[in-house]
């Protein structure tokens, strides 16, 4: 049986993140440097081994079964320590194997935590099937997971490879280099912040939006 979310609390804000921009732009190092604090309770889908060694300066406990993963997530969370805990398949993985992740995630949402669960879900164009409706576990963490406790952090390259659930239920948006010029105007269509500020981004450099106000940024190693 699939484990559920407890304590369902409406009053919880929306924190759901996404990172948009080619491949080598800087979406994961967005991710471990602008979303990601020591303390928190972070899991990671990390199909590519991105997250090896540290994250915010702690080690990543890094899981190719999912089974031990889970078991890992579960007793994390019955603490209020933070940790960083991730599911590396070790083999090309599959739609399957990141709705799975996802379950695990939603069955561990607990809307009176102490800590919200940080949920860093990478390539997510590569591990769903649709542009639609975001679909399975991943589609409720989306529209539920906020009253759970839980904020997801998606990384995709191209904003119309991915389901209109991520963009139009994300808070903050991270827009970085696109790789053309299209991809910049569905951007404008979809977050209000002009084509012409996207097009010059360079490698690492950013448009942290929060709602619907932006400000520049560039990540430092
Ligand atoms: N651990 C690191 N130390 C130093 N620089 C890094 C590190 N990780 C990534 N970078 C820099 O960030 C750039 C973008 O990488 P990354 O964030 O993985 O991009 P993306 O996830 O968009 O493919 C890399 O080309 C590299 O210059
Ligand atoms: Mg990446």
């Amino acid at each position: 049986m699939k484990l559920q979310p407890v304590n369902q609390n409406n009053m919880l804000d929306n924190h759901h993140a996404y990172a948009v921009g080619m491949s080598g732009c800087g979406k994961t190092s967005a991710a471990k440097k602008l979303f990601v604090n020591p303390t928190d309770q972070v899991i990671i889908f990390d199909p590519l081994n991105d997250y090896q060694g540290k994250l915010a300066g702690r080690v990543v406990r890094s899981y190719s079964n999912l089974r031990d993963f889970a078991v890992a997530v579960i007793a994390g969370r019955k603490t209020k320590q933070g940790f960083k805990i991730a599911y590396y398949p070790k083999r090309e993985t599959t739609e399957e194997d990141f709705d799975r992740f996802c379950s695990i995630a939603w069955g561990v949402g607990d809307g009176k935590h102490a800590k919200p669960l940080k949920v860093i879900c990478e390539e997510v164009a590569e591990h769903s099937h649709t542009t639609g409706k975001a679909t399975g576990y991943h589609g409720k963490l989306l529209r539920l997971g906020r009253k759970y406790n839980i904020h997801t952090i998606n990384m995709f390259q191209r904003g119309q490879e991915v389901s209109k659930t991520i963009i139009d239920n994300c808070q903050y948006a991270c827009v970085m280099m696109q790789k053309a010029d299209d991809s910049a105007h569905y951007i404008q269509r979809k977050t209000g912040i002009p084509a012409s500020e996207v097009i010059p981004l360079a490698k690492l450099e950013y448009i942290l939006q929060d709602g619907k106000q932006w400000k520049k940024g560039v990540i430092h190693w």
